[in-house]
């Protein structure tokens, strides 16, 4: 089973910083997931919509200039990255999770996932998309049809994983609370990964990885390592 850090290694360092992509790497974490908006001409890895749980200002991530964003500190330690410097830190060293979040697809995501190819020593089935905008993910499928997506839900749906296949998805990402046996036993007959997310409890790691889960976002990939390897005790 696949060990994501949600955020980077977000127990040990802010969230969605270099410093949480540092911790996760050092945890020889298998990817990292990373949370996107698009703003101006560029992605901020960034969960929030709004600004004040994470930094010292308030109000809405949009209504600020990307200059203005670019001066915050999450947590009041470490800056904003762009996508790019999240791609081009973490280097092809490990899977990386893009979840968009405000999203303009339009607004050159591609260009981006390209240069982290060309440029940051990432192979193209190292990058997944995902998000709990489906439309967004037909986009880009339909624009990109070889771009590896993940279709996120937070229920356990009634045809279990078929809008994940619909979507000619990869793999379909389920909240812990709702992943049941047989939702994974629907997606895997569909040829479809299942990633699971928020799992931060050893008595879950062991339980999904028995269930035959592909992988886990945790936030604390260190525990999660010394769990299910052994490794860090
Ligand atoms: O991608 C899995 C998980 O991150 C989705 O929820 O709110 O933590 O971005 P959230
Ligand atoms: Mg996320």
């Amino acid at each position: 089973m696949l060990i994501f850090a949600h955020r980077g290694a977000s127990f040990e360092a802010p969230e969605n910083t270099i410093a949480a992509f540092s911790k996760a790497l050092d945890a020889q974490a298998d990817g990292i997931e990373i949370d996107v908006y698009p703003i101006e001409d560029e992605w901020l890895v960034f969960h929030d919509r709004y600004l004040a749980r994470l930094t010292a200002q308030s109000g809405r991530l949009q209504d600020l200039t990307l200059a203005q964003l670019r001066t915050l500190k999450v947590f009041g330690q470490q800056p904003i990255p762009t996508l790019d410097e999240a791609l081009d830190f973490i280097g092809g060293r490990c899977q990386v999770n893009i979840e968009l979040k405000g999203a303009d697809i339009k607004r050159g995501l591609t260009r981006h996932l390209r240069r982290a190819v060309e440029y940051a020593n990432f192979e193209p089935e190292q990058l997944l998309v995902s998000s709990f905008n489906h439309h967004w993910l037909a986009q880009l499928k339909q624009d990109h049809p070889l771009q590896r997506i993940g279709a996120l839900t937070t229920s356990c749906p009634l045809n279990y994983a078929y809008f994940a296949a619909q979507l000619e998805a990869w793999s379909v990402h389920i909240d812990v609370d709702f992943v049941t046996q047989e939702f994974i036993d629907d997606a895997h007959e569909r040829g479809l990964k299942v990633f699971v997310f928020t799992v931060d409890e050893p008595d879950d790691m062991r339980e999904l990885n028995q269930m035959g889960v592909d992988g886990i976002f945790t936030n604390h990939p260190t525990l999660a390592k010394n769990v299910l390897h052994g490794l860090f005790v």
